[in-house]
């Protein structure tokens, strides 16, 4: 690692999601003290005003979107004077000469560049970049998803970048690996003793990850149509944390470790065929209904026309190693769904033999169930077994949990925007918490599988009404196998 970049530079600094986080969480890094003296932050969009001009935007968003004990009039001031605003359209070498002007004599000390841009543009701007003498060795670059829409595109999207930046210079967010709890489940993995010797086909029957939201297109309609919930959530996010959930142990914490570990999972999921979606996938699409007491309207109609997006999906992968052999992985996303809720399940096997009657039968004998909630809540939580007090003869037992709140045993510490660790890991030139571009590949050849396997079976998204875990055959795709889904 080197020294951190001395200047971050924005593109796409007017859309929603430098507002949203990267702002906020700039703001957050300052404010604690992150950020290197004459931190610079360079920001750029289409629009056309000047320097003042943009930094009130920005104050509008901190207000906006810091959470509200975090707003401080002298730090947002101070954070102000740190932002230049430059207009840039890519393939316009007049403004890509103007903002290496402002970038002058600052390249020596690493250069943060950070597109948050359609993916269309990601080429034109390295290209722009390249012609106005602003790649150096020094020079990061980091990418927000989606890239590419399968694996052909996404090779594209790819080379455009890496003709010019080598690969330990390409740092690709998701933004689910700047999550505290996304990245507790290697703590939990690899730094406690009593999980691993069991963290396998022996003792494993199935593992559920869900990712639920409650919210609808949320005005995304131009974007999510034609990606659908397979593209947006599972070939990143649940990949994501499927590699992580599954991957052997990392011989130590660094980028090329935790990746080799990841990628090798990634590349041992079986791949789906138009014979094997039909039992081992579900397409959904939330029509009108209430969610958390509200009526909502459907997908087609905020769409204003009909389509075969899917806004849920539910999958059974198999990884085909030798730790998962035969083990499911149960993976389901959806939008309108009752709960904002995302969760892994390690549901282990029955125990080998029973001392309590035959195969435990009617003492109330139950298999452990291990439950890892990420989001709202944060909380680990072991179902085990337990006799229930009592003088009867035949021994009872019941559930009982162990509980670990995170939020309670780490109450009074901040809870983070996911984005100020990434940021904070592209100016230190950190790449663990990034994606490696044979991990994107990997993972698109398995959703590519599955896309090829709905084409050749015609498989439409199902309709379920809104307010709902998804379309009533994600419940038979699991229960057909004597499981059910962890709600
Ligand atoms: C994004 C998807 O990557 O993740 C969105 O494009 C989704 O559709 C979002 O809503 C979910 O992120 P989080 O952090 O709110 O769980």
């Amino acid at each position: 690692m080197t020294e951190p970049s001395a200047t971050f530079l924005l593109f796409g600094a007017t859309g929603d999601l430098a507002r949203r986080m990267i702002f906020p969480s700039l703001y957050n890094l300052l404010s604690d003290g992150l950020l290197p003296d004459d931190f610079m932050i360079v920001a750029s969009g289409r629009s056309e005003m000047d320097d003042a001009a943009f930094r009130s935007q920005v104050d509008d968003a901190l207000r906006q979107f810091l959470a509200t004990d975090r707003y401080d009039e002298e730090v947002a001031a101070r954070f102000g004077t740190m932002i230049a605003y430059q207009p840039v359209d890519a393939g316009n070498a007049d403004q890509f000469a103007a903002l290496a002007t402002r970038i002058d004599g600052r390249l020596e000390r690493g250069l943060s560049v950070y597109l948050s841009t359609p993916p269309s543009l990601f080429a034109p701007t390295a290209q722009g970049l390249a012609d106005a003498g602003l790649i150096t060795p020094h020079t990061r670059i980091a990418m927000e998803k989606p890239i590419g829409k399968d694996l052909a595109s996404s090779k594209v999207v790819n080379d455009g970048i890496g003709h010019l930046f080598a690969e330990d210079q390409i740092f690709r967010v998701d933004h689910y690996l700047g999550k505290e709890t996304v990245q507790n489940l290697l703590a939990l993995r690899f730094g406690n003793v009593m999980f691993e010797p069991l963290w396998n086909t022996t003792a494993i029957d199935h593992v559920q990850i869900t990712v639920g939201e409650t919210v609808g297109l949320e005005g995304r309609v131009s974007y999510y149509d034609g990606v659908g919930a397979l593209r947006d959530m599972v070939q990143n996010h649940i990949l994501q944390i499927l590699s992580i959930i599954a991957m052997e142990p990392p011989a130590r914490m660094d980028p090329t470790a935790v990746r080799d570990e990841k990628v090798k999972v990634l590349r041992s999921l079986r791949p789906m065929t138009d014979e094997t979606v039909k039992t081992h996938s579900v397409r959904g699409q939330y029509t009108p209904g209430a969610v958390s007491g509200q009526i909502v309207t459907g997908y087609a109609d905020e769409l204003g026309q009909p389509s075969d997006t899917e806004t849920f999906v539910a999958l059974k992968a198999y990884i085909d190693n030798w730790r998962w052999q035969g083990v499911p992985f149960y993976l389901r996303t959806g939008k309108r769904m009752p709960a904002r809720q995302s969760e892994i399940v390690i549901q282990f096997k029955p125990v080998r033999h029973s001392i309590f009657g035959r195969d435990g039968h009617g003492t109330g004998l139950e298999p452990n169930t291990l439950v890892i909630r990420l989001q709202p809540e944060e909380y680990i939580r072991l179902a085990i077994m337990s006799k229930r007090p009592g003088l009867e003869r035949q021994v009872k037992l019941d559930e009982v949990t162990l509980d670990v709140s995170l939020t309670a045993a780490f109450a009074g510490q901040r809870r983070r925007i996911a984005y100020e660790r990434l940021i904070l890991d592209l100016l230190a030139g950190d790449q663990t918490l990034f994606v490696r571009r044979d991990e994107v590949e990997a993972q698109w050849t398995w959703i590519d599988s599955i896309i090829d396997g709905w084409k050749e079976a015609n498989v439409k998204p199902a309709a379920y009404s809104s307010g709902n875990w998804g379309p009533s055959s994600a419940i038979a795709l699991i229960e057909r196998d004597g499981a059910s889904w962890h709600d």
